[in-house]
């Protein structure tokens, strides 16, 4: 039998540098037996010749339209905005499930051209019902980095915002940076910051808890809270007798607040950052009411206004914090991702990859007639 193909694509956005597949799950998968092409990319975090040194071929970029129709296009996010036919199946976080705006036209694109969508962020174990892969990890470590850099900040450059931070080519070059700023600020406050997480027990509390060590700060100075700690009911005193404090829950319902701006106006507090990794900013039920827009690489904080007295106090609320180290987060979502990639050639028959099929079939039956010629 023909080995499966598996194409990657390059990225389209400018900024995005991370990739579906990497040197390491792209030699895994050739092991394995799988063809990888993948297409030079002018973003990608990876050079091409790192891919086409463990034995993939570097195809052009943007040549999945015209590859065979039995090839699989894997990538990381959104197609180009096109309106072809699609005759793939194509492996990438399409975001048109929930719908998001243009969402019709994007998914008809799919049964228009006999092609299928299996989403990544619907890719769920059939036993736990847990995602099989997601980027929360990465996306604690940058926003708890980015919380201490925040801190060290305020100490050396008081009454200036944080400025914009780029994407790092690797994680030591990340941490050493948090590293020199946190030894700047400890020279100003005399001490480390004091850390609050909450929701710690999942992927993104577990990479924001990782930074902090890897930074230096001293575990007895890091507070770890879930569900048992906040059962209680908030507001917490424990969030303003801190300095920093990263929010890393799902929010699934309405719960007390942890914090707000009431809560922030307590003499003696302490708390000077907050980093909203879940960044529900917009929901209604959003546990920190402090602050109402998402904030950017390029603008990382925003002030907490009507707080009259008392330091400042900054939150980032950035929603794509993986891609600042796209080395590593890529790794590490695409090794999570590695077992069910491996099982791509059969996949009609893997549970993972077929309920993901089903679930496109449904949101395809929903779509409006007219979309669909
Ligand atoms: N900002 C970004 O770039 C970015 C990237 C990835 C994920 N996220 C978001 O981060 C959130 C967390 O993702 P995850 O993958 O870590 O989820 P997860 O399910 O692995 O972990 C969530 C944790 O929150 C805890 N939790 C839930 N409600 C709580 C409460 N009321 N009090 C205390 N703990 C509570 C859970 O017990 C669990 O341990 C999600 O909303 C996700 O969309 C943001």
């Amino acid at each position: 039998m023909a080995p499966t193909v598996l194409h990657l694509r390059s990225e389209d956005k400018p900024l995005e540098h991370r990739s579906a597949l990497t040197p390491t799950t792209a030699k895994a998968l050739i092991d394995a037996g799988y063809t990888v092409n993948v297409e030079k990319s002018p973003v990608r975090i990876f050079d091409d010749e790192e891919f086409s040194k463990i034995g993939a071929t570097l195809v052009p970029t943007g040549s999945w339209r015209d590859a065979p129709k039995e090839h699989i296009i894997v990538g990381l996010k959104e197609l180009p905005e096109e309106t072809f036919p699609l005759k793939h199946v194509h492996v990438q976080f399409a975001h048109v499930y929930k719908n998001q705006g243009g969402w019709e036209n994007v998914l008809a694109r799919f049964p228009r051209g006999g092609g299928t969508l299996l989403d990544l962020e619907f890719l769920q174990d059939p036993e736990t019902g847990r995602r099989v892969a997601a980027f929360g990890y990465s996306a604690g470590f940058s926003g708890s980095a980015l919380a201490l850099k925040s801190w060290a900040w305020q100490l050396t450059h008081p009454n200036e915002p944080l400025p914009g931070v780029e994407s790092y080519p690797n994680e030591d070059a990340l941490i050493s940076d948090v590293k020199a700023d946190l030894a700047a600020g400890k020279e100003k406050a005399g001490r480390l910051p004091r850390v609050i997480v909450i929701g710690a027990l999942g992927r993104c509390g577990r990479g924001a808890i990782d930074m902090c060590l890897k930074a230096g700060v001293p575990k007895e100075q890091i507070l770890k809270w879930d569900m048992a700690e906040t059962a209680k009911g908030g507001p917490f005193k424990e969030i303003t007798e801190s300095d920093v404090f990263v929010n890393c829950i799902y929010l699934a319902s309405k719960i007390p607040h942890f914090v707000n701006v009431e809560s922030l106006k307590t003499p003696g507090r302490q708390l000077s950052v907050v980093c909203d990794v879940s960044a529900d900013t917009t929901n209604p039920n959003n546990p920190i009411p402090i602050y109402t827009v998402a904030t950017t690489f390029k603008k990382p904080t925003v002030p907490v206004e009507g707080l009259d007295g008392g330091p400042p106090c900054s939150v980032i609320s950035i929603d794509h914090l993986p891609s600042l180290l796209p080395r590593e987060s890529s790794e590490a979502f695409s090794g999570d991702l590695l077992p069910h990639l491996l099982k791509l050639n059969n996949w009609r028959n893997e549970p993972v990859w077929s309920n993901a099929e089903k679930l496109f079939q449904e949101k395809v039956a929903s779509l409006p007639k007219e979309v669909l010629n």
